[in-house]
């Protein structure tokens, strides 16, 4: 492996004298190239993506509307489950992007919940991107960290568009406090959120307590309270953040929510499908939010429609729907592997810009059809 001397443009992998056999023979006018294939590490991603919390939540709403516009193809994630580890998954994502980023891939994401107990994080993920053009794979991406930061940046760009009818949140709710949450806070944070009381509710005191430790930390301020009651913490809330491993409904009471606040519901299984019917819902996109037992699929199933959905966020982004602001919000997003993509490609650009690429000599080698 060796570190690329050359810059990349910002839209395009790096093509290397590759080969361009069959267009040369072919007479077309375009030369074909393959472009070099890099790996690209956690510690490069989190450079690249540090700090720049704005500039992200941008990149993922300029996403959502290309995808609203149809310039996209985002099929069905594949969940591969196992019989003999049923809380254990992998997911495949394929997706494609057209606008600027232009460019293919695939997001391969596991879960595997009981690595949390040896104080692992629960998700592991790559990401590989497709050359446009060649169908070539160009880059290796570590991708737990670009999963969450574009979970995180939906949820922020969420909070801010889906509550702009309301007074600004000053009183925050985390349910379920592992890596997601962390990240959720850090954006919100990082868009210009300010709280002054951070509510905290887990199963798992441990990770309530470390949760804690990092809000302590990061010196974001607000007074923090670790509520072993859930139903406190959602009546003392007007943003309330779930990021659980739920997977089926534990929150039913709809007289909780009785003072409408503005719910991400990134963990999608938390809300019984009545809470749901009594909210205003968003989904990023419908089919493929009401799948796999989520909260809404669950509401669809209840009603026999889909009347309980107001909207999409592009809908709203787009000035297509209005939000009420006298009735509870539910964000329910389902995470679109045009996101990935789009956050993978700019990681891409920025290493590549750095002239840091660890490029794979040779890593594609048969490249003369012909030999
Ligand atoms: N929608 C999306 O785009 C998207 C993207 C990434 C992750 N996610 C989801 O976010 C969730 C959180 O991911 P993570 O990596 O932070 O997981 P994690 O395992 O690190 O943390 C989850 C936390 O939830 C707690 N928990 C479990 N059940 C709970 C309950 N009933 N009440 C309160 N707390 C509870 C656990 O103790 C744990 O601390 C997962 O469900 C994941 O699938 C969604």
């Amino acid at each position: 492996m060796t570190t690329s001397p050359t810059a990349t443009p910002a839209t395009t992998p790096a093509a290397t004298p590759g080969v361009a056999p069959e267009s040369a023979q072919s007479g077309q006018s375009a030369p074909v190239t393959v472009p070099p294939f890099a790996v690209i590490s956690g510690a490069q991603v989190q450079r690249a993506l540090r700090g720049r919390e704005e500039r992200i939540v941008e990149l993922v709403e300029a996403t959502y509307r290309l995808h609203g516009a149809g310039d996209s193809v985002n099929p069905p994630s594949y969940f591969l489950r196992f019989p003999d580890r049923p809380t254990s998954r992998i997911i495949a994502l394929p997706a494609s992007v057209g606008g600027g980023v232009r460019v293919d891939g695939l997001k391969w994401i596991s879960s595997f919940p009981q690595n949390v107990a040896a104080g692992v994080p629960r998700a592991s993920a790559v990401l590989i991107l497709n050359d446009h053009d060649t169908g070539y794979p160009f880059a290796c991406l570590e991708s737990s960290i670009i999963s969450a930061t574009r979970t995180a940046a939906s949820a922020a760009l969420a909070a801010d568009r889906l509550g702009r009818g309301r007074p600004r949140p000053t009183r925050v709710g985390f349910f379920g406090t592992g890596l997601i949450a962390r990240y959720i806070h850090t954006f919100l944070a990082g868009t210009g959120f300010a709280f002054e009381h951070i509510g905290v509710h887990d199963t798992s005191p441990e990770s309530a307590a470390g949760f804690r430790t990092y809000l302590e930390q990061s010196g974001a301020g607000g007074v923090i309270t670790v509520h072993e009651s859930p139903e406190q913490l959602v009546r003392t809330c007007d943003l309330l953040v779930f990021a659980t491993v739920a997977g089926t409904p534990h929150v039913h009471d709809v007289s909780w929510f009785a003072h409408h606040p503005l719910v991400l519901h990134v963990s999608l299984r938390d809300l019984a499908p009545e809470i749901l019917l009594e909210s205003a819902n968003f989904v990023d996109d419908v089919e493929h939010c009401l799948k796999a037992e989520t909260s809404p699929h669950l509401a669809e199933r209840l009603t026999g429609g889909r009347d309980f959905l107001s909207g999409t966020l592009d809908d709203v982004l787009s000035g297509r729907t209005a939000v009420p602001a006298d009735r509870t919000v539910v964000f329910s997003p389902f995470g679109l592997g045009v996101l990935d993509l789009a956050v993978g490609k700019f990681v891409h650009d920025e290493v590549a810009r750095a002239g840091e690429l660890h490029v794979v000599e040779d890593f594609f080698h048969e490249l003369r059809r012909y030999g």
